[in-house]
């Protein structure tokens, strides 16, 4: 008997050691933490279970059979964080440099089918070389097998992935598919090609970290929605986003206990400056709302026009999407409307109530917008919003302009509680660009045309710039005093919790892509 269990243990303990001490120590040279030593930052201490240890890939070619090593790089199971069951994969640098493999591909396969039949979330830790050179078309198959899987769970239970490392070529689409994906700093990328094919194909130099590390996708290409300092950071962030998502699309996010619901919160007061063209920072409407230090962002450093996160209000979980006015006066464009759209959709997949603060002076106008699609991708998140059916209440803060007053979450789409704070002004266009167009005869014809604008810019301001028209016709609901914001929205969703939309029956929508 002791021989055998000798023997179970000599497997285990090579199965800990990976591609080897010198290789770990290799790693560690890197500032990068190994698979083993990232699952357990992030799960609860002595939580994992391990599944797969043993498993060693069939290849035969190039000598291969010699070199097995046990989990064959990549080490997966289960666990809590925070008590919550989730499922997690860690590629293992130190085996083939985490190279993708038919068996490794399966051993993902067989988690991300657990987690979807228990209904948890997935959690997947990329540091790959990507397909497994000497397998060939298998890896290539298993990736496909891993695609697959992202999208069946996709809106069923969330996906996480965090990129530690190498992560290339196939190997970025499951990434791409699952919800958030967070970078590391300076030891990750992600590219569909490398800087030699680059070079090659189109004679560009670029470095790694240029083309595709964690800075260049989440402030140019939108591909990472957060990044981390290390491999910690990038863990700690892991754990929190967590915090605010249920386990899966039936469930929603546990509710934490917090008393202060009637809270009155006077810095909404003095946010909106006198001068409507002013801008402010629509952070501090946020935080005058939520509850303390609860504003966790995605997406912070891409399209900065649009702010979007999760928060707690009064200990729920919800979804914010605000215009910034601090950037680009807050206009929609391309890609603020591709972000608050895929944003809105993830949250209406995992009911998180959503809010929608709005100072938008419309959409951004010009060649390279209507180019690049404005038309198509404003529509993403009118359609996003229009079809989501989680409790959906607005607050207009300041400016709501054209056609942007419709998509940022207007009554008329479906929302369900909107408020208009006094500073509120919603209309076409702004006073200037208005009176300009329809008094244009009468300006021209003025003895002193610049006089006679503003006369005219002060008649359109009185009559649109405000709440009350709107207010009047019932497309706002309430116009309220910005410091009872927060205990308005408390109630608001708290009124909101059961609500149920019937949707007619169909395979799915055709959002605009
Ligand atoms: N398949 C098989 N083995 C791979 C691999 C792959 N795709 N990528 C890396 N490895 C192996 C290396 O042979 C090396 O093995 P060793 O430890 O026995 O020496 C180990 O992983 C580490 O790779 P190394 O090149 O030494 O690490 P690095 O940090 O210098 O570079 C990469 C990492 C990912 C940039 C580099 O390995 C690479 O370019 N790999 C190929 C990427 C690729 O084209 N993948 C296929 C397309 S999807």
């Amino acid at each position: 008997m002791d021989s055998k269990i000798n023997k179970l243990n000599e497997r285990i303990a090579l199965a800990h050691l990976g591609g080897g001490q010198k290789r770990i120590d290799k790693q560690h040279a890197k500032k990068k933490l190994t698979a083993r030593e990232r699952i357990a930052y992030l799960l609860d201490e002595g939580s994992f279970e391990e599944t797969g240890l043993l498993v060693t890939h069939r290849t035969t070619d190039f000598g291969m059979e010699k070199e097995i090593y046990y989990g064959d790089g990549v080490v997966t199971g289960y666990g809590t964080i925070h008590g919550r069951l989730v499922y997690v994969y860690a590629q293992d640098f130190t085996v083939f440099g985490g190279a993708l493999s038919e068996t490794h591909a399966e051993k993902i396969c067989k988690i991300m089918d657990m987690a979807l039949k228990v209904g948890v979330p997935i959690i997947g830790l990329n540091d790959s070389g990507g397909a497994r050179i000497q397998e060939g078309v298998r890896s290539l198959g298993g990736y496909a097998d891993i695609f697959y899987r992202n999208v069946q769970a996709s809106g069923v239970v969330p996906q996480i992935s965090a990129i530690m490392g190498p992560c290339a070529g196939g190997a970025v689409y499951s990434p791409a598919m699952t919800d958030f994906t967070i970078m590391v700093e300076q030891t990750s990328y992600m590219f569909v090609t490398g800087p030699n094919v680059v070079k090659t194909v189109t004679n560009e130099e670029v470095s790694s970290e240029a083309l595709g590390g964690a800075h260049t996708h989440a402030s140019k290409s939108g591909v990472a929605h957060k990044t981390a300092a290390n491999d910690v950071a990038c863990l700690e962030a892991i754990k929190t986003l967590l915090s605010y998502l249920p386990q899966n699309n039936r469930e929603t996010a546990k509710t934490l206990d917090i008393t202060l619901n009637d809270e009155v919160r006077d810095t909404l007061s003095d946010i909106i400056p006198d001068n409507p063209n002013k801008p402010y920072d629509m952070h501090s409407v946020i935080s005058g709302i939520i509850d303390t230090d609860s504003f966790y962002e995605i997406h912070k450093d891409y399209a900065e026009n649009i702010i979007v996160g999760f928060a707690r209000l009064g200990g729920r979980s919800i979804g914010i999407i605000a215009n910034q006015p601090m950037f680009l006066a807050g206009v929609l464009d391309v890609n603020s409307s591709k972000k608050a759209a895929r944003f809105t959709r993830f949250c209406d997949c995992f009911n998180i109530p959503l809010l929608v603060l709005v100072d938008v002076p419309g959409f951004l106008p010009g060649t390279d917008q209507e180019w690049q699609g404005i038309i198509v991708h404003g529509a993403k998140l009118l359609y996003a919003l229009s079809e989501a059916t989680v409790p959906r209440v607005t607050v207009i803060t300041r400016k709501a302009y054209g056609g942007a007053y419709d998509v940022m979450n207007s009554k008329h789409i479906g929302a369900d509680m909107n408020f208009a704070w006094p500073t509120a002004e919603i209309a076409v266009m702004g006073a200037k660009g208005a009176s300009e167009i329809i008094f244009k005869k009468e300006i021209a014809e003025a003895k002193d045309p610049a006089k006679k604008l503003a006369e005219k810019e002060k008649e359109y301001s009185e009559k649109f710039a405000n709440p009350y028209s709107a207010a009047s016709r019932g497309f706002i609901d309430e116009v309220i005093l910005p410091k009872d914001t927060r205990r308005k929205l408390i109630k608001a969703f708290a009124m909101l919790e059961n609500k149920e939309v019937n949707i007619p029956k169909r395979k799915h929508g055709n959002i605009p892509l």
